[in-house]
């Protein structure tokens, strides 16, 4: 069995873990910080005590709070003559993934030579990158152990830079800071996560033994809090779970990549602005149908994980397989979250155009259990719809 592993270096697991921020500052070197995050985050103050701490342990920072949701070309091009502008030897990130994957790039660009449009696509680039700090406040990408960074290009198209070197030094997990996160943003951000659990998973290259390890951990914690982590925000437990849940799937598919469930969601954000998780649940059930046929005996696996109560009664792989599909059928509708394409306003003629759109994620369709042309992705979007 042969295969890579790589993660984000040091992971600190703790409530309230970034008022010591400036303690982990000192430990990689930094004196001038750039911390990177959304008008929503400093709207709710969460950026207040890791600010206290910067102070306490006589640490410089600026502060760039213009990230937008799905960051397009220009908040990064905005971020990074900002942190251009200002003598700045390392960045912190702090918020959702379009903070995380913000702050990435700006590391790994602010003293290059290369732009942004030199590093799209696998492996572009080509130095080393400033220290690098990630805070999520959502339990969802796990942007803060994966070599990924998603730009929104043009009007409609998602596309990935992929490097090692964007993987961060520090992921700093602190729960406290996702007990205010809106219901919605935490079903959607939480269903985000599971996918990339389950998707790793079913990898087809690149599966091995520590991402599988990662991901049936990550779907356990995930599946048994979503519902409380939604519905009771401020349970600190249920919050903490979904937060480490979240990293643990990330570390899985930042070894073995997600697949159509994100290749088939990509168009949906795109197109109609959907956010990512929600994207990603609309097409969940019914791609995993479709993969039943190649993936049946490991969605069974993860069923024994999550329903392990309810497949003491079930005898084959493809039962269980169909008792998983449900219960994910289950916890969407219990999280409020929409289940029709049709219900997002997602116009049914634009389809053939959502499935050409889909054919583009390469990258990701090679990894599916089952092999998926456009007719198949078509007929998927109509099952959604
Ligand atoms: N790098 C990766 O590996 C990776 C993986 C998957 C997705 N992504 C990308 O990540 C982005 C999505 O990230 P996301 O889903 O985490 O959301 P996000 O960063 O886009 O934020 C969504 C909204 O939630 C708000 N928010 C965040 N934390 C909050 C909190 N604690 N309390 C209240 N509001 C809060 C933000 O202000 C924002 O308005 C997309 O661009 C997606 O393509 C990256
Ligand atoms: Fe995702």
């Amino acid at each position: 069995m042969s295969f890579v592993f790589n993660t984000t270096k040091s992971i600190i697991n703790a409530p309230n873990a970034s008022s010591e921020l400036g303690l982990y500052c000192q430990t990689l070197n930094i004196k001038n910080v750039l911390l990177v995050t959304d008008p929503g985050i400093v709207k709710l103050g969460l950026h207040q005590k890791m600010i206290a701490s910067l102070e306490n342990s006589a640490i410089n920072y600026v502060l760039f709070s213009d990230v937008e949701v799905d960051p397009p070309t220009e908040v990064i091009e905005n971020a990074l003559a900002f942190a251009k502008n200002n003598n700045i030897d390392g960045v912190i990130g702090l918020g959702g993934g379009s903070s995380l994957d913000t702050a990435k790039l700006i590391a790994a660009l602010t003293h290059s030579k290369q732009t942004l449009n030199d590093v799209f696509g696998i492996d572009k680039l080509e130095n080393s990158r400033l220290p690098l700090i990630q805070i999520p406040t959502t339990a969802g990408t796990g942007s803060e152990v994966t070599p990924i960074s998603i730009v929104t290009t043009g009007e409609a198209m998602k596309m990935g830079i992929v490097s090692s070197v964007l993987l961060p030094d520090i992921a700093l997990l602190d729960a406290t800071l996702t007990v205010k996160l809106p219901p919605h943003i935490t079903a959607a951000t939480g269903i985000d996560a599971m996918v990339h659990a389950i998707e790793a998973y079913t990898s087809k290259i690149k599966k091995n033994i520590y991402s599988d390890m990662l991901a049936v951990q990550a779907l356990k914690l995930m599946a048994n809090n979503i519902q409380t982590a939604v519905h009771q925000g401020e349970d600190l437990t249920a919050r903490s779970n979904m937060m480490l849940g979240a990293t643990l799937a990330g570390q899985a598919f930042a070894n073995a990549p997600v697949a159509a469930v994100h290749a088939l969601a990509y168009p949906l954000g795109g197109h109609y602005h959907i956010p990512h998780g929600l994207s990603n649940s609309l097409v969940l059930p019914h791609v995993l149908k479709f993969n039943m046929s190649s993936a049946a005996h490991l969605y069974a696996e993860l069923a024994d994980v999550i329903i392990p109560e309810d497949c003491a009664n079930l005898g084959s792989d493809n039962e269980k397989a169909q008792a998983f599909i449900q219960h994910l059928e289950y916890l969407i509708a219990d999280i409020g979250l929409p289940n029709r394409l049709a219900s997002v306003e997602v116009n049914e003629d634009a389809l053939p155009m959502l499935a050409k759109d889909a054919m583009k994620q390469e990258r990701l369709l090679i990894n599916n259990p089952r092999p998926m042309n456009e007719a198949d992705i078509l007929a998927i979007y109509q099952a959604a719809y």
